[in-house]
């Protein structure tokens, strides 16, 4: 059974495919209904939607199945206490697929867990928003004929936005640019950046914005790239990676349900025609996952540069796609992604994840926290849930039962399923570890 929790979960191979699909889907919407009659997808919403929504409700049943709708889980059993866990666990016997929105980071990773049926993660917190990111993208591929190569610009709040999170993920292992002009304060949050990085080899750079005209003005913008240092000499100097050319503006609403005290979203970007004058977006299209609010003039629904409505109008050619396939009606051909990573349980000691939104902590009852290791010079773990780094100091070995500095040697050779997570020595202590003697 095939879950999308995040856009990692796809082979890149697997997401052509989605798009080819889409593409062959979208000549003619009514002609599908014999793909899956008799199954039934189950919403389950724990946080406002519209398109995402209403786009895989459509998609279901123009595949000719059936829809069961829980979009308003505060008049749910939600209200009465219970768990996702538990709410999981009942919907399975009622539908062939959940899609699910939650608050919580993390939350499509427990509900597989708890499930007997594909997962599709339509947005968990801040963390990923993976169907978005296939919208996203299928529609850079059929705008731009490719999305290797490109240079995609990302504009407002990069830190709070999931579909942002899962975008540059997948725009960095198709091997586009990325140039980020966040709103001060919003940029990347450090765990994003940090797996571009080591996973994807995107290293952040500093932008030449010269050319980029007022839609840079006022932003430290950074530009990430996949390429190799000899391949970038060409365009780099002291000032930084030059960016002549925008294939594509993509536009996030700052998130405020989510920034609690201290953000600050005054003068906030609003792309309208004069922040697009420069030469170098000259045939950029703008592009946005809606709903906006004012980052987005109106008058730019008119400029043939402007995206959005036939993007969010994609949502549901994809959607049928990713519903077909998860739903074994129409299996993926192409080669599965190797590059899921290992989750170990956390088996000592408190919950380490430090994020207090993570399902992890929001829903103890039912969660076992689990951990992967981002690297080992020095040791480095995420949380398996929410992907934030773990704040590791000193870590043990649950068979020798001694306990070391992150940055030891001895810390980088413990096998993973025997790392324990220690606050400090006295913690250590308590759980009966000791210090290694050399
Ligand atoms: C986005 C979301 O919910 O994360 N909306 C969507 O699914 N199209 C973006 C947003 O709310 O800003």
């Amino acid at each position: 059974m095939r879950h999308l929790v995040s856009v990692d979960d796809l082979s890149l191979d697997e997401i052509r495919e989605i798009f080819e699909r889409a593409k062959t889907f979208s000549s003619d919407l009514g002609a599908w209904s014999h793909l899956c009659p008799g199954l039934i997808s189950a919403s389950l919403f724990y946080e406002p939607s519209t398109r995402t929504r209403l786009s895989f409700e459509s998609a279901m049943q123009r595949l000719g199945g059936g829809v069961l709708t829980a979009a308003e889980m505060g008049t749910s059993s939600a209200s009465k206490g219970e768990s996702l866990a538990d709410t999981v666990r009942v919907v399975t016997g009622y539908a062939d697929l959940i899609v699910l929105r939650h608050q919580s980071e993390g939350a499509a990773r427990l509900a597989v867990q708890y499930s007997g049926v594909p997962v599709i993660n339509a947005g968990d917190g801040s963390h990923e928003h993976p169907t978005q990111t296939l919208c996203d993208l299928y529609t850079l591929w059929i705008e731009r004929g490719r999305i290797e190569g490109l240079d995609v610009l990302i504009a407002g709040d990069l830190r709070y936005s999931r579909t942002i999170h899962s975008f540059v993920f997948a725009l960095a292992r198709f091997g586009a640019n990325i140039v980020c002009v966040p709103h001060r304060g919003l940029e990347l949050p450090p765990y994003v950046v940090q797996r571009l990085r080591e996973e994807y080899g995107a290293e952040p750079m500093r932008a030449d914005v010269s050319r980029l005209g007022k839609l840079a003005a006022e932003s430290d913008v950074a530009y990430l790239t996949p390429q190799k240092p000899h391949q970038l000499s060409l365009f780099t100097d002291a000032k930084g990676m030059r960016v002549d050319h925008v294939d594509a503006v993509y536009m996030t609403r700052p998130q405020t349900e989510r920034h609690g005290e201290g953000a600050n979203v005054e003068r906030y970007l609003q792309l309208g025609q004069s922040s697009l004058e420069a030469e170098s977006l000259r045939d950029a299209v703008v592009m946005h996952p809606l709903p906006r609010r004012d980052e987005i003039s109106s008058e730019l629904d008119t400029d043939p540069r402007g995206i959005y409505f036939k993007q969010a109008s994609r949502g549901v050619p994809l959607r049928m796609a990713i519903l077909a396939a998860l739903l074994g009606r129409q299996p993926f051909s192409a080669r599965p992604s190797d590059a899921a990573p290992r989750l170990y349980p956390v088996r000592v000691g408190e919950n380490p994840c430090p994020n207090t939104t993570c399902i992890s902590r929001t829903e103890e009852r039912h969660v076992t926290p689990t951990f992967r290791v981002t690297d080992r010079y020095p040791l480095r773990a995420v949380c398996g849930y929410c992907s934030q780094e773990l704040p590791i100091r000193l870590v043990g070995c649950s068979t020798t039962r001694h306990f070391h500095s992150r940055e030891s040697a001895t810390a980088r050779k413990i096998r993973p399923d025997h790392l324990v997570f220690f606050r400090d020595e006295e913690h250590a202590a308590a759980l009966g570890f000791s210090a290694a003697t050399r």
